[in-house]
């Protein structure tokens, strides 16, 4: 088996309101062990070396939910940072985030900014959240900022991939190797279009609440037995 570690995962955490139903519970409960889940998993990555792991947190549809789940949504970073931010330190995790989060409440906006400072000179695992995020909407305004620098003078109308993908908000992390979704649902969701590019896809059943280190594992080792040939041949 070849032992490469994926260098940036990224995981579409879904299943938490069903996970919260099977026990009788409200969705919400659903999400804030989700949230735990998190902290879990970014440690176990942490451990294993990968560099970047990005989570699906709130997508740009998610608005959609009823009122009383989007409010919970956007109080969640702060449960998460007030309660594992000292392990995140102290684990030398980065935070990052990506996405609009303009469109959040200020304490919502404030404690991600907050959570970036703190960790900005950490130098292990970055834990990117994607947050009022979306692929397509990340791809329009990338293509909005490159318009404008053509206009400016400043780029050339005849622009290669790489240098068009240094528009995208999500321009500083690398393509995503290993692309995990939870709960039986096999789609990406509009979930970093530009850089799933290549990635391998694993679909588990098992809810994101339920995620766990063994899960990782068996996922990363089904990456690393997966041959990617990146469109060549073996
Ligand atoms: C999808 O499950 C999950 C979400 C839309 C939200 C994910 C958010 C978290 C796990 C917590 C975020 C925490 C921080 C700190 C930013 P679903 O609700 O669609 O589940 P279902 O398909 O079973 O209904």
């Amino acid at each position: 088996m070849k032992e490469k570690m994926p260098a940036h995962i990224a995981i579409i955490m879904d299943g938490n309101g069903r996970w919260a139903r099977k026990r009788g519970l409200p969705r919400t409960a659903g999400h804030k062990q989700g949230a735990q889940t998190i902290r879990s998993i970014a440690i176990a990555c942490n451990e294993r070396g990968v560099k970047v792991l990005s989570v699906y947190a709130f997508s740009t549809e998610n608005w959609k939910r009823p009122q009383d789940e989007v409010d919970y949504l956007c109080k969640l970073p702060r449960f998460f940072f007030n309660r594992y931010m000292e392990e995140l330190i102290k684990n030398n995790i980065q935070v990052r985030f990506l996405g609009e989060i303009e469109r959040f409440p200020e304490d919502t906006r404030n404690v991600i900014l907050s959570a970036v400072e703190k960790t900005k000179h950490n130098s292990g695992l970055i834990l990117c959240l994607a947050v009022n995020y979306g692929g397509r909407r990340e791809i329009t305004l990338a293509a909005q900022r490159y318009a404008a620098a053509v206009l400016k003078g400043e780029a050339d109308l005849q622009i290669e991939e790489e240098a068009f993908s240094r528009y995208l908000m999500s321009s500083e992390l690398p393509d995503v190797d290993l692309m995990i979704r939870t709960s039986g649902e096999q789609r990406l969701s509009n979930f970093l279009l530009w850089s799933n590019a290549y990635a391998e896809f694993i679909f588990t059943p098992v809810a994101w609440p339920d995620f766990d280190e063994k899960q990782l594992d068996l996922a990363i080792q089904e990456y690393q037995e997966r041959d990617r040939r990146y469109g060549g041949i073996s």
